[in-house]
């Protein structure tokens, strides 16, 4: 008797729990704004806390994309940059390898991030659900307490390096800061 009880419980929460999860991905990735894009060294988008003043490593799960325009196609529901956030920014084609990137400086002020925040880096992993259009990896390290960031997004995801979080733009990607 109990056996049969549970049982009946356990394929009732079986069928309650396949309709959430058939029900909820669709919305949520709709309204996440997560996919960025760059398209050229003036229309890109980077990721960011979603909040103004966020921590760079405490928002790593659910950093958003910003554009330095809005609407640009491939980055849907992407926010625009505030103004003179990007306060320098090198763009480097790769075609042999198959890769872009922008490296530069950053104006922490323009969006409250604070001089003390050691930065951190996003992925396709972290935040959770983020994508690139038209490549298969990305990589980018903000540093507000240096003023520096730097996106790299590659077709092949062994020119992404995920492994170095730690080690900051300059060691990860190289590429011109001033
Ligand atoms: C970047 O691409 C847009 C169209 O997507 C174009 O209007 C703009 O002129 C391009 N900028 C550069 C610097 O190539
Ligand atoms: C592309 O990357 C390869 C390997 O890192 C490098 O040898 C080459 O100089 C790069 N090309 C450009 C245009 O940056
Ligand atoms: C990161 O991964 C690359 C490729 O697998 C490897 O060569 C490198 O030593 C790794 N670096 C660290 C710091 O783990």
């Amino acid at each position: 008797m109990k056996t049969s009880i549970s049982l009946a419980i356990a394929s009732l929460a079986t069928v309650l729990l396949s309709s959430v999860t058939h029900a909820a991905p669709i919305e949520a990735e709709a309204a996440s704004g997560q996919t960025a894009v760059i398209i050229n060294e003036t229309d890109y988008c980077i990721f960011l806390p979603p909040k103004y003043g966020g921590d760079i490593a405490e928002s790593e799960d659910f950093a958003v994309a910003f554009c330095t325009k809005p609407n640009l196609p491939g980055a849907p529901n992407a926010r625009v940059l505030p103004d003179g956030f990007i306060a320098s920014s090198h763009y480097v084609v790769n075609s042999s390898k198959g890769y872009v990137q922008i490296t530069g400086r950053i104006d922490r002020s323009k969006y409250g991030l604070k001089a003390n925040d050691g930065g951190g880096q996003y992925d396709l992993r972290a935040p959770v659900g983020s994508k690139m259009t038209g490549y298969n990896a990305f990589v980018q390290l903000t540093e507000p307490d240096d003023e520096i960031f730097c996106i790299r997004a590659c077709k092949n995801k062994a020119d992404c390096p995920v492994n170095k979080s730690t080690y900051g733009c300059k060691k990860v990607l190289g590429g011109d800061y001033s």
